[in-house]
Order: C-alpha cells, then sequence, then structure tokens
C-alpha cells in the first residue's frame, strides 16, 4: 500500500524521509539499509550524518546494501556510486567496511558479480529500501519494460537516464556510462519498508503513473503498489500531475450509514486521504456516479476517520470498494481500478 506525504521543499522531503529512515535505525541497531544514490537521498543523508554526530546514532552493526553501479567507471571514480556512498554517508558515520555492499562491476565476469550479489541480497533481509526515481519510472536501474521478477542484473541504460545523468559528467552525455549493474525489482520489493523520494517537475509524470497509473512493467516504479509498505515523499513541483480533486461524493459515518443504505444498491468507496491511488479513484467515481443515474448510489467513507465502519466491512487494505445491495455486502474490489474496470463491477450489480 502506498502511502503518500506531499512537502513544500526538498529540504520538508528529507525531514520526512530522515525520520522514518532513523526511526528503523534507532529501533533496530542491526538493521540492514537499502540505499539509493542520486541526488534525491542527498538531503536524507545529512540529516543521517548530523543525527549521528549530534544524537550519538551508532551504524556499528548496520548493514547496507546499495541498488546499483556503473559499468566501465574504477571503483575510485568520482562518479562511481561506491565513490558517491562514502562521500555523502559511510565516511561521515560509523558504518563497518565489510557492512557495506554494492555490486561490483570489476573484474570479467559481470554476471557472476550480479549471481553473488543476488546469494548476499537473499541472507540480507533489507528492513528499509531507500529509492529515487527515474522520469521514466525507474527504480534502482530497472528501466521500463523490466520484468518484476528480475534480480540483479546487467543493465543497458536508456537514452533518458544517460541524458539525466550527464549533469554528474561535466553534462557530457559521451562520458556518461552505457551500462550498470542493479538489483532486480523482486530483490527492491523484498525490502520490509520502502522510502521513496522525489523532487522537482521532472519527476511529476512518473510519480503520477506510480501512484495512479495501471501496475505495468512499462512504468517500473508502479510495481509498488503491489508493496505492503511503501511511503512516497514528494515536493509539490513533483505531486503536481496527481489528482487534487477530493471526491464530492458523500462522506458517510457510522451513524446514519445503516440509514443510508438500507434499501438499492450503493457502492461505498473506503479511502484514506494519504492513500494515492485512493485520491485517483475520487475523479473516477465522480464521473462514473451520474452515468448511474438513481441505479446505485455513490458514497465514500475514510477509514482514518471511521475504522469501526472500516472494520465491519472486513476492510483491511485500500481503496475497497464495496457493493452493498439491500444493506447486504454484494462484491468488493480492492485496490485502483480504472473505469472501465469500475463499471464492469457495478454493472455486474444491475
Ligand atoms: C540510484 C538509482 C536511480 C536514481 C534515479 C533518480 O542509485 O538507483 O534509480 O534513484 O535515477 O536519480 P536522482 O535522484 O539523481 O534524480
Amino acid at each position: 500500500m502506498i502511502k503518500l506525504i506531499v512537502c513544500k521543499d526538498y529540504e520538508e522531503v528529507s525531514d520526512k524521509a530522515a525520520q522514518l529512515v532513523l526511526d528503523v535505525v534507532k529501533s533496530k541497531p542491526d538493521c540492514t539499509l537499502g540505499l539509493a544514490t542520486g541526488s534525491s537521498p542527498i538531503g536524507l543523508y545529512q540529516r543521517m550524518i548530523r543525527d549521528h554526530e549530534e544524537n550519538g546514532t551508532s551504524y556499528q552493526n548496520v548493514k547496507s546494501y546499495n541498488l546499483d553501479e556503473y559499468v566501465g567507471l574504477d571503483v575510485h571514480h568520482p562518479e562511481s556510486y561506491y565513490s558517491f556512498m562514502y562521500r555523502n554517508l559511510f565516511d561521515h558515520i560509523d558504518i563497518r567496511e565489510e557492512n557495506v555492499h554494492l555490486p561490483s562491476s570489476q573484474g570479467d565476469d559481470l554476471q557472476k558479480n550480479c549471481d553473488d550479489y543476488n546469494a548476499a541480497l537473499a541472507q540480507a533481509e533489507v528492513d528499509v529500501q531507500v529509492l529515487g526515481i527515474g522520469s521514466n519510472g525507474h527504480i534502482g536501474f530497472n528501466e521500463p519494460h523490466t520484468p518484476f521478477d528480475s534480480v540483479t542484473h546487467i543493465v543497458n541504460l536508456k537514452e533518458s537516464t544517460i541524458r539525466d545523468n550527464a549533469r554528474f559528467f561535466d553534462d557530457d552525455i559521451s562520458k556518461v556510462p552505457t551500462q550498470a549493474i542493479t538489483m532486480g525489482i523482486s530483490n527492491v520489493m523484498a525490502a520490509r519498508k520502502i522510502v521513496l523520494v522525489a523532487t522537482s517537475a521532472h519527476k511529476a509524470d512518473a510519480i503520477c503513473k506510480t501512484i495512479c497509473g495501471p501496475i505495468t512493467e512499462e512504468v517500473p516504479a508502479s510495481v509498488l503498489q503491489k508493496h505492503p509498505d511503501v511511503t512516497i515523499i514528494v515536493d509539490e513541483a513533483a505531486a503536481a500531475l496527481l489528482p487534487k480533486e477530493e471526491v464530492k461524493v458523500e462522506v458517510l459515518n457510522t451513524e446514519v450509514f445503516d440509514d443510508v443504505v438500507r434499501e438499492g444498491t450503493v457502492l461505498v468507496d473506503f479511502f484514506a486521504t494519504w492513500c494515492g491511488p485512493c485520491k485517483m479513484l475520487g475523479p473516477v467515481l465522480e464521473q462514473l456516479a451520474p452515468e448511474y443515474g438513481g441505479k446505485v448510489r455513490f458514497y465514500k467513507v475514510d477509514c482514518d476517520n471511521d475504522p469501526a465502519l472500516a472494520q465491519r466491512f472486513g476492510v483491511t487494505s485500500i481503496p475497497n470498494l464495496v457493493i452493498l445491495k439491500d444493506g447486504q455486502l454484494f462484491s468488493r474490489s480492492i485496490g485502483f481500478a480504472s473505469k472501465d474496470q469500475l463499471k464492469a463491477f457495478l454493472d455486474s450489480a444491475l
């Protein structure tokens, strides 16, 4: 389930991400972190460093696994992800070198490097995975159309990714490596908790598709909709394409519920204000409601404000659409559904 947090700027995004990651480190001093590079998590790493310096939070027993590494750069090249991680985090905290893991892109047998990293990940049990997102929806270097069941592999970077990353290579596309080794999508999804950070208008399309679009290998990050514990933290620019319209369908609460649903066919949308896919469903329901005229009545229930009602209908994940006929549960649809899927769902009740 995706929890969405919209912040005013990068600083606030980094504060929120740091709260989540530091909660894990403080409550489990021997935790395993999944880490990302790129500009998105730098503010988070700065806060982890500050917290280490000011509060003494220790990383002595923390292990880390990075998502990816370029192929073709020496490990000590300033833009290798190894160098990035030491420069931006590891040099400033007390993590032990033997507990730091990045995929190795050195040597002749890159496939063996991938297999070794997979074997290590299989033992690792990542407590919290930090992610950025590419403007094309990639996570790690899992580019569009990477199978959701992929594990650590060698990847040819898409042109859009090479262009995006040229800023780290004097804006010279020819200097950007064209291959990388990346954790696969199934490795990422194995983490207990995932925190994705994204800022700027450049990410708005990818964020919208990730949260509100169909789950498709075309948009690798859309797989996160299937994970039980994902928090996506964005600034207002990255949130710009997310639907803003709150559902205008009437909100019900326990007191009036039974009276309202006693007769006829009723669609109840169990939602939460922080849930991205729920936000996307709102406008679809708004569009659909008039089409059903008097045949179906549409209502919504805010699960956070009315947990008793949600519990009564066995709502454990959201969005959760429930059709009631004459007050009785008739059918249920869980997760985001497109307008056509909702029509088929509603027509089944009529
Ligand atoms: C980096 C990584 C990439 C980046 C993504 C966003 O380890 O895995 O998926 O997270 O390309 O990069 P930035 O944050 O630089 O926009």
